[in-house]
């Protein structure tokens, strides 16, 4: 997410905002600014808005676009030796569509409010529907393939029926009601359907006629929603600080929230990030004054704080709607006499990386806490090596967060791709291992830090007196100020390459800057060098890192359990007319100019590296955007000095520049949305990625004006009810090469 929402009876709030890391870590001996002038960099030129529409219509009503002089030759099947990026590049857009490439189709394959059970009615998209827990959930955002085979059963190789585990990040708010969100109280029949539009989709898809569509009254649909039971696995399992009303031994709490990336596990489950959780919660005006210091500090650290005087609001007042426990429990306040009697602590049963079972609709959910509590994005396995324990690479994204390494202490053994019992099997390599934070040096080396009470840093930590193991990793972030972890530019994505390397994206951070800094800023290091202003329309100022770039990390001996690294950056994200010295780093032109990137996957049917948008900085030239990306290896490129003038300069380490060969946009989006999720079929030929919050800059007071709707995606494609005037839908698109060759190529 990246737009702020204008909320009933509350302000405007951006929930990428929270930026409560404000601990003294060291900052680098690189850094040789101490000037406080700030010299603005004005963007050099806004590249070219046109674009070349050659394709015509296909799919649903879904352009494709392209350069036009590499139409590709049919050919009966694809070679291994397939050219990657051998398709055109699209060009940036404003349209309210989806644009692909020539010789490319794009069809809308679901949206949210789909059926997904027998006899459940066909989404009317007016306002009145209803039932969400047996609907296709909102705002998609993270997804994986799970493959089945033609009778049904888990397959890796499955490309003609499978699996989608979806995310369903948040909510469009003002298209879910018929007239917009009623302010607080709310209605409970709203913050019913709001609750179950939360979560995660699994749903079937199968080929017809050598097409895939949803199979609505499979067995293996289901919906996980911020209402489902779900139970705590590893070291937080019964923790004190997890005692509820609803679960007075710690063990079990309601709901997955604010499910943000995925990653898939190597014996085949979905991992779910629940990521900005923490707006949710209503905390009341004089509640730190019924709280120990320690959790004060602990509430603070993860963005909930609340004065003598002033409530901290919770995001859609899910609260307010009646004395149920199941509206109570949004009230994270102190209200019983002990924890058993409220929901003090149900803050702390959101931010881990949860686990689910696509195979099985009712296998057990489990949230994984030895990957620690933060706000995570996706998490991405290092390769599977028989005989070594296995690396997750996690980020938590907000700014000045950290990267962090969770490393199982099992090691891999081949069999268990195929476990029967994949549960147990996350029991065998998610639950017991050690949590790491990453700290970036300047020379282009780095160290993994673990975060225990094993580390006496940690155990002897002032900021936070940690009471065990559990507390440790409830409050992972705490753990990191502890031992000088680096802040970051905003960790979105990892993607872990065949190369095994692992590459995050940093999308974006507003509060670096050069000179004296208070609060929250930072000034930039080597890991996140930028800072520069942009413009972006005609007179709105962004500065500190407003475009985000991509770091690369490599393992010592490429060891999963390294403690040491090597890193470089291998994009900055730029506007291709920026200053090629400081800004436009990577050398990007009209056809691969982005910012903001957030998705980060990579799809090894191809061996491409998908990159995808989430923008508020470039969206004046164009609407967000995928592109594919030939990944290179940590050291490609070298050490530069970046010279921001007036005495302001910063080392780093650049990877190679990019070129027409190794990244080009794919896809642009509709209107005012985010380009996000991304999986392909196990042959390569199918790619499915989301787009989230189409029209969601649209205000409550036009929900009775279609007109005035910033987005109709994708009724204005042809999918579902409306048309070209409908209410925009989060919704699933599917690509194909018209020649049946692997997409990317
Ligand atoms: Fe849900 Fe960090 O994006
Ligand atoms: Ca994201
Ligand atoms: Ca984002």
């Amino acid at each position: 997410m990246n737009k702020p929402q204008d909320l009933p009876l509350q302000p405007a709030h951006d929930f990428n905002d929270e930026d409560s890391n404000t601990s003294s870590n060291p900052t680098f001996d690189s850094i040789v600014s101490a000037r406080l002038s700030r010299r603005s960099l004005l963007r050099g030129g806004v590249g070219s808005a046109a674009t070349a529409v050659l394709g015509g219509l296909t799919g649903l009503g879904v352009a494709a676009c392209g350069g036009g002089d590499d139409d590709p030759a049919p050919v009966p099947a694809p070679a291994p030796a397939e050219a990657l990026l051998a398709f055109g590049a699209v060009a940036k857009s404003l349209e309210d569509k989806m644009t692909v490439p020539a010789g490319y189709t794009a069809t809308v394959l679901l949206a949210v409010g789909d059926p997904l059970a027998a006899g459940v009615a066909a989404y009317k998209n007016d306002g009145t529907d209803s039932g969400f827990d047996q609907r296709v959930g909102d705002n998609h955002d993270g997804m994986e393939y799970f493959g089945l085979s033609a009778a049904g059963a888990p397959d890796a190789n499955g490309s003609d029926r499978a699996l989608l585990g979806i995310n369903n990040e948040y909510i469009n708010q003002v298209f879910l009601h018929r007239n917009g969100p009623t302010p607080n109280p709310r209605p409970a029949a709203e913050t019913d359907i709001e609750v179950d539009c939360h979560g995660v989709t699994i749903v079937e898809i199968a080929k017809t006629a050598g097409k895939f569509a949803v199979v609505q009254n499979s067995p293996f649909n289901r919906r996980v929603t911020a209402a489902t039971p779900i139970e705590f696995s590893g070291p937080l399992r019964g923790h004190p600080l997890l005692v509820t009303k609803f679960s007075t031994d710690g063990t079990r709490v309601r709901g997955t929230n604010n499910n943000c990336g995925t990653g898939k596990t190597p014996w085949g489950t979905l991992l779910t990030g629940e990521e900005n959780w923490v707006g949710y919660y209503f905390r009341a005006a004089g509640d730190q004054a019924l709280r120990t210091a320690k959790a004060n500090v602990a509430l603070a650290r993860y963005g909930l704080n609340a004065t003598a005087t002033a409530a901290a609001a919770s995001r859609y007042g899910w609260e307010t709607s009646g004395a149920d426990d199941k509206y109570a429990r949004w009230n994270t306040s102190v209200t019983g006499a002990t924890a058993a009697d409220d929901y003090r602590h149900e803050v702390n049963g959101q931010g881990y990386m949860t686990e689910i079972d696509a195979y099985s609709a009712t296998s057990v959910v489990k949230k994984r806490t030895a990957l620690g509590r933060f706000a995570h994005e996706n998490a991405a396995f290092g390769k599977p090596v028989v005989g070594k324990p296995l690396a997750v690479y996690l980020g938590d994204d907000a700014r000045n967060e950290y990267i962090y390494k969770f490393v199982s202490t099992q090691n891999w053994v081949a069999a268990d791709a195929t476990a029967a019992n994949r549960v147990a099997t996350g029991d065998k390599y998610l639950d017991s291992g050690k949590l790491h934070v990453a700290k970036f040096n300047a020379d282009g080396t780095g160290q993994w830090i673990e975060l225990s009470l094993a580390n006496p840093t940690v155990a002897g930590f002032a900021g936070y007196a940690f009471a065990d193991e559990g507390d440790v990793l409830m409050h992972a972030r705490l753990a990191g100020d502890a031992v000088g972890a680096t802040k970051m530019d905003r960790p979105e994505w990892c993607a872990v390459p065949g190369s095994g390397e692992v590459y995050f994206t940093l999308t974006n951070n507003s509060n670096r800057r050069f000179g004296a800094v208070t609060g929250a800023q930072l000034n930039p290091d080597a890991a996140n060098p930028r800072v520069y202003t942009d413009i972006r329309g005609a007179a709105t100022v962004q500065s500190g890192n407003p475009n985000g770039h991509v770091i690369r990390m490599k393992e010592n001996g490429g060891e999963p359990g390294a403690t040491a690294f090597t890193w470089d950056i291998y994009l900055f994200g730029a506007e291709a007319g920026a200053p090629g010295n400081v800004i436009n780093l990577s050398a990007l032109t009209a056809d691969n100019d982005l910012s903001s990137p957030d998705g980060l996957v990579y799809t090894p049917g191809t061996g491409l590296l998908w990159v995808q948008t989430d923008d508020g900085a470039y969206t004046d030239v164009t609407n967000c955007m995928l592109l594919a990306a030939v990944p290179g290896t940590v050291g490609d490129g070298g050490p530069q000095t970046l010279d921001f003038g007036g005495g302001n300069t910063v080392a780093t380490r650049m990877g190679k520049k990019q070129t027409a060969t190794t990244l080009k946009r794919f896809a642009v989006g509709p209107f005012d949305q985010e380009i996000t999720g991304l999986c392909e079929t196990p042959d390569g030929k199918v790619l499915f990625f989301n787009v989230q919050h189409p029209g969601e800059g649209t205000t409550f007071a036009n929900i009775g004006d279609p007109t005035k709707f910033t987005s109709h995606f994708p009724g204005n494609a042809g999918y579902g009810a409306g048309g070209a005037t409908a209410r925009p839908r989060a919704c699933t698109v599917m690509v194909t090469k018209n020649d049946g060759g692997r997409v990317g190529t």
